[in-house]
């Protein structure tokens, strides 16, 4: 079957296979995150053409399905397809591969948060874009983890949040110790910073903070990279111990906004949703783009209200951290 997009790439794809995967196989990069139907990244309207679910496609509307969206990483080709997917050129190049990584480092931030660092084989040549995932594989457990170090570091950092009886936060939790052997498989998704030079509005639950950790670090590494516009960042935590990153940049100016879900005494920062605050905060939107990482409900329910507020679609990212199959 042969898939063309508007912008007149096309590819093969195959009855067994999602288009996404097609996709990716031809060297062809559609925006991505989940991969299990979850998050609505992948979206996209079927032009022409029939498609058979491989999985169930859980973020789509019954409104969106009238109007012919799909779910890439859901759906194969059953007939010749047309979709309106873009490929992201920047991902070109940036070769997923798999890895035996070494546990080099493990500090517990607080009871519920913990920073693991991996060494990769010096041959390994691990390339990403800030801002992507890996998963990481441990006992056949796989499970996708956000980059927080940056790619010129030697080793890369996770920050992992313990989800009660989670296997992998038995293992990140009980289990770990230095030297331990895993193997990771990235760089995924697509979430990195497509234009520096914009006004930059970043939405952060927990430990969705790691992948803008890691954009705004390699900002301020950047020699060519002069700010001129403003760059905010929303963090969102249930308990003031969980704000576990205190950002220190000498050349980027980042107004840093802590906001609690839950009031608590002695907080002096803002309570609510990250997404309810940065609204009542943004006098306008003008060029914005966000950038929202962390709990589905959160990107959803902000992703909505951006645009309700005259957010084009194509300037919200999102990596939505839902759980693995
Ligand atoms: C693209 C992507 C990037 C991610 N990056 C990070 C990251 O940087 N840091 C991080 O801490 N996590 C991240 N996650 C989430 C992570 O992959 C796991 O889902 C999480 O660590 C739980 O795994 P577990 O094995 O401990 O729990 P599981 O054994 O999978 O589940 C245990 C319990 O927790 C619930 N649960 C599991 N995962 C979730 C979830 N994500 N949301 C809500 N409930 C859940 C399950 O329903 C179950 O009841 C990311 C997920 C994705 C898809
Ligand atoms: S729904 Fe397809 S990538 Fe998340």
């Amino acid at each position: 079957m042969l898939i063309l997009t508007t912008e007149g790439k096309q590819f093969d794809g195959l009855e067994e296979q999602s288009i996404l995967d097609a996709a990716l196989k031809s060297d062809l990069v559609f925006e991505y995150s989940c991969k299990n139907g979850q998050c609505g990244v992948c979206k996209t309207t079927l032009l022409t053409g029939k498609v058979v679910e491989l999985q169930a496609q859980l973020a789509l509307t019954d409104q969106e399905r009238r109007e012919d969206k799909i779910l890439t990483c859901c759906c194969a080709a059953a007939t010749d397809l047309e979709i309106d997917s873009v490929d992201l050129s920047a991902l070109h190049g940036i070769e997923i591969k798999t890895l035996p990584a070494r546990v080099s480092h493990v500090a517990y931030l607080s009871d519920n948060i913990v920073e693991v660092r991996l060494r990769l084989p010096p041959t390994a040549n691990f390339q990403f874009i800030e801002g992507q995932y890996a998963d990481v594989i441990w006992n056949s457990i796989r499970r996708s983890y956000s980059i927080a170090s940056i790619s010129s570091e030697k080793e890369i950092t996770l920050l992992i949040k313990r989800f009660e009886n989670g296997q992998m936060s038995d293992y990140w939790f009980n289990k770990i110790q230095a030297n331990d052997l895993l193997r990771i498989e990235g760089p995924k998704g697509t979430f990195f910073l497509r234009d520096a030079h914009q006004p930059l509005v970043f939405l952060a639950t927990g430990t969705g903070i790691a992948p803008i950790k890691s954009i705004l670090q390699s900002l301020e590494q950047d020699a060519n990279y002069q700010q001129g516009n403003p760059i905010t960042v929303y963090w969102g935590n249930r308990f003031p111990e969980e704000f576990v990153w205190q950002a220190d940049f000498h050349k980027l100016k980042v107004d840093f906004c802590n906001v609690l879900s839950r009031p608590v005494a002695d907080w002096a920062g803002e309570t609510g949703y990250v997404q309810d605050i940065a609204l009542t905060r943004l006098s306008s939107l003008g060029n914005t783009v966000v950038y929202a990482c962390g709990s589905n409900a959160m990107i959803q329910s902000a992703k909505q209200q951006f645009i309700a507020s005259g957010l084009p679609e194509n300037r919200f990212h999102s990596d939505a951290f839902v759980q693995s199959f």
